[in-house]
């Protein structure tokens, strides 16, 4: 019949929410779309106001939780909870403990460019772990870890959010490495290194526009060292953002353990002990001793030779360069 679109769906389909679902255009014509959009549980993202901060845009939640953080306050919706937006003036930072699921209505043209920025960023991160020597899934561990560390720091609100978004992004610019170095057994010539250290500012790069300033900021640090001998831009000290300093941390402990090209993954405990030497000199040492109790409440230093099995077959870049 005319004037009737009419999607019936799969009715063997789980109701559970996917592990990391796209959004999707569900109806639009230009004036008004409907999006449906899956996050997954641990999530960090940003409700923005868009290029056109004049229209409306409904959120409705149809599953699970959802955290809005508006300055100090903390609002939690639940299914069947709902906001809308016109007119905002700020990022709000938005999180999900148990993963959610809504319904997003919104005036103009929204789909395009959310979708074309998440999309094509989970397109480089895809394409970034291939090319990596099978770094599969190193951004979703890193964020974890980086999000844990951060929770025991007691840091929340925005910070995590900004965090937890770097940190999954942090190594989208090795899109641009050669496969030929990224892929290389062994060590790395000077030159192959220089085009290495290039990747965190491509990160930066790659994120400038689709995020909040401070997120490209912090995934183009997450090679920085506190005493200046880190890259690209030898920052130190408090020059390097908070963010950064855990992201840096989360970033080696998954690096070390992990195998490499040249070395099986270390256990926790060998990793953490290399983190403590580094402590103070390239890592801050809040943050390593913040890992090092997450470690220890979470059971996993208690097995001096214990190699997590998902390290297996898992190889960071060559030459230590992560
Ligand atoms: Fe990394
Ligand atoms: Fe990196």
């Amino acid at each position: 019949m005319e004037g009737i679109h009419c999607t019936v769906g799969n009715p063997r389909a789980a109701a559970a929410i996917p592990a990391a679902g796209p959004l999707r255009l569900i109806a639009g014509d230009g004036r008004l779309e409907v999006m449906l959009c899956d996050l997954p549980p641990g999530a960090p993202c940003f409700v923005t106001p868009g290029s056109t901060p004049d229209a409306l845009e409904v959120y409705y939640l149809l599953d699970g939780d959802l955290v809005l953080r508006m300055g100090e306050d903390e609002t939690v919706l639940y299914p069947g909870g709902h906001f809308h937006t016109r007119g905002l003036s700020a990022d709000i930072p938005v999180e999900t403990r148990s993963g959610a699921r809504l319904l997003m209505v919104s005036e103009g043209a929204s789909f395009d460019r959310m979708n074309r920025c998440s999309a094509e960023l989970w397109d480089l991160l895809r394409r970034a772990e291939d090319k990596d020597l099978h770094t599969h899934a190193h951004g979703i561990r890193v964020q974890s870890c980086a999000l844990r560390i951060c929770r025991r720091m007691g840091r929340t609100g925005e910070f995590g959010v900004s965090l937890g978004i770097a940190a999954l992004f942090h190594d989208v610019g090795k899109c641009v490495i050669p496969d030929r170095i990224l892929k290389k057994p062994g060590r790395l010539d000077p030159e192959e290194a220089a085009v290495v250290r290039m990747h965190p500012g491509e990160s930066r790069r790659m994120l400038a526009g689709g995020f909040p300033d401070r997120i490209p900021r912090i995934a183009g640090q997450h090679h920085e060292r506190l005493d200046g001998s880190g890259y690209p831009d030898h920052l130190s000290g408090d020059d390097i953002l908070p963010e950064a300093r855990i992201l840096a941390v989360a970033d080696a402990y998954d690096a070390m353990t992990s195998d490499r090209s040249y070395r099986r993954a270390l256990p926790p405990v060998a990793a953490l002990a290399e983190l403590r030497a580094g402590a103070g000199r390239a890592y801050d040492p809040a943050v390593v001793a913040a890992l090092e109790e997450m470690l220890e409440d979470e059971g996993i230093l208690e097995d001096p030779h214990r190699i997590d099995p998902a390290s297996r077959g898992r190889f960071a870049s060559p030459a230590g360069i992560r």
